[in-house]
């Protein structure tokens, strides 16, 4: 069975990580989509919050399951028994870092493979960054987001 993971922070989940998803689930048997449990890092949502958000998103994926992990994604990986860490590349400058980290799981983890899939010309520009601070300042985040968890973050800005 080829199962793979997609890690990430998912502050909140972008177009742009749909869109990875829904190609990379075709290309397994299983994907998990798993959110990093990071204590120091000050994130919008929650882990709670950011899972319940991608099971709202990809309920109707079913090869597709959330979960959340700690530490070293090559852990958590050989725990699942995923073979794959799949990651997006939207530019030169994710290409250059997620090229050290490929190197980095590969040490960790000799036997996950990454799987870098190119991001679609109108996501490129999408981060949930950018959709942080657009949503701050009350802009249009209708062409980053999924729009089902959009009120979700409204709520968050709310004043
Ligand atoms: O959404 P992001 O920030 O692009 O996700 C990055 C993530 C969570 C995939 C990456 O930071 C990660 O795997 N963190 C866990 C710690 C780890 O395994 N680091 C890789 C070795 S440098």
């Amino acid at each position: 069975m080829r199962k793979a993971i997609y890690g990430g922070s998912f502050d909140p989940v972008t177009l742009g990580h749909l869109d990875i998803i829904r190609r990379a689930a075709k290309m397994f048997d299983v994907l998990v989509v798993a959110v990093l449990e990071n204590p120091n890092k000050k994130t919008l949502f929650t882990v709670a919050e950011r899972k319940s958000h991608l099971e709202l998103v990809l309920k109707d994926m079913p090869n597709v399951e959330v979960d959340s992990f700690e530490g070293l994604l090559a852990e958590y990986a050989k725990n699942i028994g995923a073979g794959f860490a799949v990651r997006g590349l939207r530019n030169a400058v994710d290409f250059a870092s997620e090229y050290q980290m490929h190197l980095i799981n590969r040490k960790l983890a000799e036997d996950l493979e990454t799987v870098f899939l190119a991001a679609d010309e109108e996501h490129i520009s999408l981060s949930s960054t950018n959709v942080k601070e657009v949503a701050t300042f009350g802009g249009d985040i209708d062409f980053m987001i999924p729009l089902e968890i959009k009120p979700y973050i409204t709520e968050k800005y709310k004043k």
